[in-house]
Formats: C-alpha cells, sequence, structure tokens
C-alpha cells in the first residue's frame, strides 16, 4: 500500500453492541471490562478496528442511542476509567477504536433538554425544537403531520403547554437543532474531548437527520389513519447539512488523524454520498448505507409471506457495482451486511440449514468487496435470527414495541407481527454473542437483562466449540480476514478495477479485481440448492473455500448450497 493511504485503507471492522457482547460482572448486562477480556480473541482474529455502539451514560430507551451525559460511561458499561483502558489496550494490540456519536438527539434526560423544558427562556431551548401545536376546534394537533422513525408522531407535546418538541425517533430523544451555532459548539467539544483522549474516530449515528425542513410544513405524501406521513426527505440529507459538516472538519475533526463514518441509511444515493466524503472536499472519510442490507424485499415485509423473501442478487450486484463506479477513486466506503439495527444476514441471505457454507459465503463475499469491511460480532460464527413467539418478546426495542402498537392499530394479528418481526426485527442482531456452550452462552453467569440467548448456542453456534474445529466457521473467518488484509490484498481491492462477473446469473454473487497482473475472483452461491456458473479463467490458486473438494468440468462450475470460492487468476 502507498504511504499515504489512511489507516482504514488496510483495516478489517468489528461492530460490537456492548450490552449484549460479554458481561464480566455477573450483573446480565454486557460491560467494557467484558470488552476488554476479548481484546485477544478480536486481535486473533485478526480485525484491527472496531466501532463500538454508544457507551454513554443512557436511561437506554434506545439501548444507548438516547444520551444523558456524554462526558460519562454509562455505568452498567463501567467506568471513565475501564473506558480509558479499553482504548489502550486495545491499541497496544494493534487495534483501533471508533466510538458511536449520537449527534442528532439527546435523551430527554440530559440536562440540556431538562433546562429548555423548565425554562423557555433559556438558551438551551434554543438548542432543540420547540413548536406550538395546531388548533383544530378544540383539539391541539402537533405541528405538522410527520411521523418519525418509530411509527409515532414525530412530536410530542410538553405537558401542560400548547408546545410540541421534534423526535424523529423515541419521543424520549428529542432532536437537537445544528442551526444553532452554540449547539454545534457543544458537540464539538465532546468530540475533541474523545478524541484527545486517543479515541480513533466516530461512526456518527442519524447523520442524514442534522439538517431539517425548518419550515416545517406538512408533506404531501398520503397519511395513515392518525392522520400522519412517512417522508424522511423532511429530514434526511438536506443542503444546509454539509455546512455543518464542513465547519464540523475544519474546527475539529482535520485537527486529528481520525476515521468518520456517517450513519446516512437508505435515502442517499452514491452521487448524494460524494457530497459527505469525496476525498479531496467531503468532511467526513465514509458514509455507512443501506443498499446491500434489504436485497430480499423483507424490509417493512409485514404483507409477506416467507416464500416470498428471496435474495435479489442481480439487485445486489447492482448495487455493488453502482456504488463502486461512483466512489472508486473518490471516496472511501465501509461495507457490512448486517449491524445491530439489522435481522442477522445469516438468516436474511444465507440459510440456517446450511448454517456453515452460507456464512463462510457471505463473509467471503462481504469482505473482499470495494471498502473497509465491517463484521457484526456473531458473524464469524454464523449467528442467526431468533424465534420468539409473542410481540412483547421484542419489546427491548422501543421501535418494535411502537411499531406493534401501530400494526395491532391497524388490525394485524399477532401471529402476523410475530413472523414478520422473528424475520425483520433488530433485535434478531442483539441476542447475546454465544462464547460456549455453558449456560447463557458463556455471556454472563446469570440469565440477560435484556435479550434470552438464542439457544442454538448449544448447537455449535458458540466461539469455544468453533475455535477447535479447522473447519468451523471462525477459523475460516480468521483465514478469509488474513487474507484480506494481506498489502497486495488490500491494495488490489482499493486501487484495482472491479467488475461483476456474468452480471445476469440470479443465483450467484461474482466479482472481480484487478490490477496489473494480479486478478481476484470472487464465486458465491446465494442459493441452497445447486447451481451452475461457467467460468473461462485458468485459476493459479483457491484461496478461499468452503466445500471439500471442487466440481468443474467443461468451464463450468457445479455450484452446492452457498458454495463459494476466492480464486487467485
Ligand atoms: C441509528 C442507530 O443505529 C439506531 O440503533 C438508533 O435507534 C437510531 N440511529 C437513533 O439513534
Amino acid at each position: 500500500m502507498g504511504n499515504a493511504e489512511p489507516f482504514w485503507a488496510d483495516s478489517v471492522g468489528y461492530i460490537i453492541y456492548p450490552s449484549t457482547f460479554k458481561d464480566s460482572n455477573g450483573d446480565g448486562v454486557g460491560d467494557i471490562p467484558g470488552i476488554i477480556s476479548k481484546l485477544d480473541y478480536l486481535a486473533e482474529l485478526g480485525v484491527n478496528l472496531l466501532w463500538i455502539c454508544p457507551l454513554f451514560a443512557s436511561p437506554m430507551d434506545d439501548n444507548g442511542y438516547d444520551v444523558s451525559d456524554y462526558y460519562q460511561i454509562n455505568p452498567q458499561y463501567g467506568t471513565n476509567e475501564d473506558f480509558k483502558n479499553l482504548v489502550e489496550q486495545a491499541h497496544q494490540r494493534g487495534i483501533r477504536i471508533i466510538i458511536d456519536f449520537v449527534l442528532n438527539h439527546t435523551s430527554d434526560e440530559h440536562p440540556w433538554f431538562q433546562k429548555a423544558l423548565q425554562d423557555p427562556s433559556s438558551k438551551e431551548r434554543g438548542y432543540y425544537f420547540f413548536r406550538k401545536g395546531k388548533k383544530e376546534g378544540d383539539k391541539l394537533l402537533p405541528p405538522n403531520n410527520w411521523k418519525g422513525f418509530f411509527s409515532t408522531s414525530a412530536w410530542k407535546q410538553v405537558e401542560g403547554t400548547d408546545d410540541f418538541y421534534l423526535h424523529i425517533f423515541s419521543e424520549k430523544m428529542p432532536d437537537v437543532d445544528w442551526s444553532n451555532p452554540e449547539l454545534r459548539q457543544r458537540y464539538y467539544e465532546i468530540a475533541r474531548h474523545y478524541l484527545d483522549m486517543g479515541v480513533d474516530g466516530f461512526r456518527l449515528d442519524a447523520l442524514a437527520h442534522l439538517a431539517k425542513d425548518t419550515s416545517f410544513a406538512d408533506s404531501p405524501l398520503p397519511v395513515d389513519e392518525k392522520g400522519f406521513a412517512y417522508d424522511p426527505s423532511r429530514f434526511s440529507n438536506r443542503e444546509e447539512l454539509y455546512g455543518y459538516l464542513d465547519e464540523f472538519k475544519r474546527e475539529v475533526l482535520s485537527h486529528y488523524p481520525c476515521l468518520t463514518v456517517g450513519e446516512v441509511g437508505g435515502g442517499v444515493s452514491p452521487e448524494e454520498a460524494l457530497r459527505y466524503c469525496d476525498r479531496e472536499n467531503g468532511s467526513i472519510n465514509m458514509v455507512f448505507n443501506f443498499d446491500t442490507a434489504w436485497c430480499n424485499g423483507a424490509y417493512g415485509s409485514i404483507d409477506k409471506k416467507q416464500e416470498d423473501i428471496r435474495t435479489d442478487v442481480i439487485a445486489m450486484k447492482d448495487s455493488l457495482e453502482r456504488w463502486w463506479r461512483v466512489c472508486h477513486q473518490k471516496a472511501d466506503m465501509p461495507f457490512y451486511w448486517c449491524n445491530h439495527d439489522h435481522p442477522r444476514v445469516l438468516s436474511q441471505y444465507g440459510s440456517v440449514e446450511y448454517r456453515a457454507e452460507s456464512a463462510k459465503a457471505l463473509l467471503a463475499a462481504g469482505l473482499f468487496l470495494y471498502g473497509t469491511p465491517f463484521i457484526y460480532n456473531g458473524e464469524e460464527i454464523g449467528m442467526s435470527n431468533v424465534n420468539f413467539s409473542k410481540p412483547e418478546e421484542f419489546f427491548s426495542d422501543v421501535g418494535n414495541k411502537n411499531e406493534t402498537g401501530y400494526l395491532r392499530a391497524r388490525g394485524y394479528s399477532d401471529e402476523q407481527i410475530v413472523a414478520y418481526l422473528n424475520r425483520c426485527s433488530r433485535i434478531n442482531a442483539r441476542t447475546p454473542m454465544q462464547w460456549d456452550n455453558v449456560d447463557y452462552a458463556g455471556f454472563s453467569s446469570v440469565p440477560p437483562k435484556t435479550d434470552p440467548v438464542n439457544p442454538n448456542y448449544k448447537e455449535g453456534v458458540n466461539v469455544q466449540q468453533q475455535m477447535s474445529d479447522p473447519w468451523s466457521i471462525l477459523n475460516f473467518a480468521q483465514y478469509a480476514i488474513l487474507k484480506r488484509r494481506e498489502p497486495w490484498v488490500s491494495d488490489l481491492i482499493r486501487n484495482g478495477t472491479f467488475t461483476i462477473v456474468d452480471h445476469n446469473h440470479p443465483d450467484v454473487l461474482s466479482y472481480m479485481h484487478e490490477k496489473g497482473d494480479d486478478k481476484l475472483i470472487l464465486i458465491a452461491s446465494m442459493r441452497p440448492y445447486v447451481t451452475y456458473f461457467s467460468f473461462y479463467w485458468m485459476p493459479k490458486d483457491v484461496i478461499l473455500h468452503n466445500y471439500g473438494d471442487v466440481l468443474l468440468i467443461d468451464h463450468v462450475f457445479t455450484l452446492r448450497p452457498f458454495e463459494c470460492f476466492l480464486l487467485a487468476i
């Protein structure tokens, strides 16, 4: 790699959901000492960049995305000293850490918001969006018809007044007003605080939403039975946002060798993404998008049957190709299949029947794409979705709780809701990490506080057992990461060309990187049945493969369920 390359050019990332990663003190909640105790495991796995979901003090309405004190580590995770220790210990092992920085909203228990509520003339009142409700006869309605991301009005009335405040997520998460220069400075101070401490950067939560349509006019989109319209364009990727981010870069980020990855969600195109993270002029380094996380029609699929959910491999290839074409040599990208907001990728695109085969195929396919790959905790052992029987079992997620209320009101049965949540809920990704085949999967010595352990930890879906099996998913993941981090591979993927091979093949994800004499081809069947794939090159080396023998006759591969190859040619 060239000397001028940033550290993330050859990084493999790993996402940690702290409350269910590892509990060190037997209270049923994951914690920072628990993460520290697994740093050797992570170093051995080969990852060298962690994104840790929020660790700040929080009433945990949205599992830490509702921050009540940015300068204090949530006591359930440990102390500020523990956090410093984590950063130090990770660095000693060559692992960098980016933390989840929530800057679109605070908790309603944050002192700024408390002050804003108590004293309408306070400067803190100007940190948030307070607006008068609309009077219609005797009724007081919210200031406009916007619906938030969690299935309710985006406004909450301040008790005893005709004022409302904006919250595009839960009502306990009031949005802050980035057009307020003083508010922005408060966030810059927080960022400097952590960068000065040695943190290597930020995953910038809900970044796309920092600027709102401050006319607060009603959305013209169709409204639901309560009169609310779901129209994220009113608070996503809006012009003013880019100015805020330029300032953030100028005043803070450009003074540190840090990595910033913005969450821009489902609404952003690659062209818009460049405005955020163009290497020359962008304010941040990368943006997470959701385009490859939902290529099977499962998003919002309450009305669909399981048989209607099918990976659209061609759409997936289109999307990969499109992002590459726009971003290559212009912008860096992260890549992930799954994070704490999505169902498990093994259940999305893979198959529990072919757990090992599909987990390996997905790992290989994701790791060798353009960009910095991020593995979500548990992917390296093939963790899969839950199988709950009541909507209430999903209620540790405020989003699922609200959505259930909304769906019930629209006449859906609990059976339909459960089938849908078992497929789509983000709780699927939040069950405890499965370390061992002892009680509670070795996550904790007591029952986990939030979500229960997936019982499949007893069926080999755990780290301990997979460590001793040379053919396990875990050992495959470790080898694949090792290969991904070889300098010639990182260089080829970052700086070479990327081509989809056999674009119209409906079952096989297949791509090639090429630079000079080096060529890497990835072939991964995305189906639980046999498929065929024509192949006209002469492989020099089989770098990765998830079956014991190769079926290649007359230039045609017979691919068994989820069979995958990484070939040097
Ligand atoms: C995105 C986070 O990933 C998600 O978990 C959270 O609910 C929202 N932002 C609100 O912070």
